[in-house]
């Protein structure tokens, strides 16, 4: 078999694995969005099958050997070449996934299914009693998953490489420590600063189908084509893209606050461009038509909601259609009391809700405790304890119930640990992007003030999407910005904006 033979059985064989892959991602929108709480043990079953014949399928030797040949030849003599990137990553991928059992993906897939249907009980129910033995089960399993991929320093380290490839607990930590010292100077500016916004405002009555009618028209205009995708409600927001011309938004509606769908909604938006953006009619099934890392996704998502979304030239645009259509709510309010409102900082126990100052010190405060639990420093009975003590020394503020603390988001039930660092990663990353995005599109924000999107659209899709996976997220920020991941970019940006709504 020809180098050129053995590469393109190799696409081949990593397509199939996709579609089976694809197949899980529409039982998974399904099942959090519309399959009735009885079928999830047999949902369970289904994606614990689909896990395992994708596991069976991609620990076939016959990968191995096709990469072999692929790599002896001379075809990836350019290392920076479609071909190459590709071999990369599916080597890798094919590396990390022969190191795990297939019971032990079966068990994972099935275990985290159903453990998400307990904690969706659990949380409505404010009872983590009731949580407990699922997530002693899904942590358990999660550390085994750390031993057999195996690292370096700290387990940590194998389930962030999982989210973040390439990425390690010592730089993220780094990074992260500067983050906090000097956000935590910022929040105290805030504090004691002369205009504090009225918050009220956003707290309003705001009809729900008006909501989503005003969302889903937000969302149109930054570019997410609802020929190739749709808006449902779950519990917990997120978007997935399921294949080429599919890729599917949810969000949740609170009648009484309006953040939450609709910056909700433009932050999964962002996600779906990212998704629409790569160039999957031509690269489906292989690593460049794939999302290079989760911080690079999120930098998306974070973009689209923070620095467009609450920002003063979209609310320019967008707000006389507010006032219209949330008809009598917003009379009384001019645009820059509109964005005072919606840019309030608050420290608040829901890190989806929480303002763009406050949110990193969410992802801080899970950072820390996810460490401890893979190192079993913290038992799985302990997190309630351990989190409502954390918080309150980091946000001044008493965790009044689970819900509001440790049962409040998805991602432990569903086995997603070193899943929340790629949320801060990706306000590093976005601030960073945007800087640069300025700077070559220099009337950007008169272009947001006049309703046009496109242009940073094409921006974004240009120097990001259509790489996919050819860059790694570090190399990837680097050669987009020039410059090395930083925390300095994104405090300055908030520093001068909050420095101006608040007045210091
Ligand atoms: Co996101």
């Amino acid at each position: 078999m020809s180098p050129q033979e053995a590469y393109s059985q190799l696409l081949d064989k990593f397509k199939e694995i996709s579609i089976i892959s694809s197949c899980g991602a529409v039982l998974g929108w399904d099942e959090r969005t519309y399959m009735p709480r009885g079928g999830a043990k047999f949902r369970a079953e289904q994606l614990g099958y689909l896990a395992g014949l994708m596991h069976s399928k991609v620990t076939d030797s016959l990968i191995g050997s096709l990469i072999d040949q692929v790599q002896q030849s001379d075809m990836l003599k350019d290392s920076n070449s479609i071909e190459s990137a590709n071999v990369r990553e599916i080597k890798y991928y094919y590396d990390k996934q022969t190191k795990l059992p297939q019971k032990l993906v079966e068990d994972l897939t099935r275990e985290t299914s159903l453990a998400q249907g307990v904690w969706e009980v659990a949380r409505s129910k404010n009872d983590f009693g009731s949580f407990l033995p699922s997530l002693e089960k899904v942590i358990d399993l999660t550390i085994q998953k750390a031993e057999a991929l195996g690292y370096e320093g700290e387990p940590y380290n194998a389930l962030l490489d999982e989210y973040e490839p390439g990425t390690t607990v010592a730089e993220v930590e780094k990074v992260f420590e500067e983050l906090r010292i000097d956000l935590v100077e910022l929040l105290k500016k805030i504090k004691n600063a002369p205009n504090q916004p009225d918050e009220s405002i956003i707290e309003r009555a705001y009809d729900v189908e008006l909501q989503r009618i005003f969302g889903e028209s937000v969302a149109a205009a930054i570019g997410y084509d609802f020929k190739y995708g749709r808006l449902d409600v779950t519990t917990h927001p997120f978007c997935t893209g399921i294949g080429p011309g599919d890729t599917r938004i949810t969000t949740r509606y609170n009648p009484n606050r309006l953040n939450d769908s609709l910056f909700g909604i433009m932050h999964e938006a962002g996600h779906g461009l990212y998704e629409m953006g790569l160039e999957k009619e031509k690269y489906y099934g292989s690593p460049m038509g794939e999302a290079t890392s989760l911080g690079i996704h999120e930098s998306q998502s974070r973009m689209w909601e923070n620095q467009v979304g609450r920002s003063l030239a979209f609310w320019k645009y967008f707000y006389p259609q507010a006032q219209r259509i949330f008809k009598g709510t917003l009379d009384d309010v001019t645009v820059e009391q509109f964005y005072g409102a919606i840019n309030t900082v608050k420290p608040s126990y829901i890190r989806v809700e929480a303002d763009e100052a406050t949110y990193n010190l969410h992802i801080l405060l899970r950072f820390e405790l996810e460490r401890a639990i893979v190192k079993k420093e913290l038992k799985p009975a302990d997190i309630p304890g351990e989190w409502n003590s954390r918080f309150e020394k980091y946000f001044g503020i008493k965790v009044d119930k689970d819900t509001n603390g440790c049962l409040q988001d998805v991602h432990w039930s569903a086995g997603l640990m070193g899943y929340f660092p790629t949320y801060t990663l990706g306000n590093l990353y976005s601030a960073q992007f945007f800087n640069k995005a300025k700077e070559d599109i220099p009337n950007l924000s008169d272009q947001f003030a006049s309703g046009d999107f496109m242009t940073l659209r094409k921006w974004l899709a240009e120097n990001i999407h259509v790489h996919g996976q050819r860059y790694r997220a570090v190399d990837l920020g680097k050669k987009v910005t020039g410059e090395s991941l930083s925390h300095k970019p994104l405090i300055a940006y908030m520093t001068k904006k909050f420095g101006d709504i608040y007045g210091f």
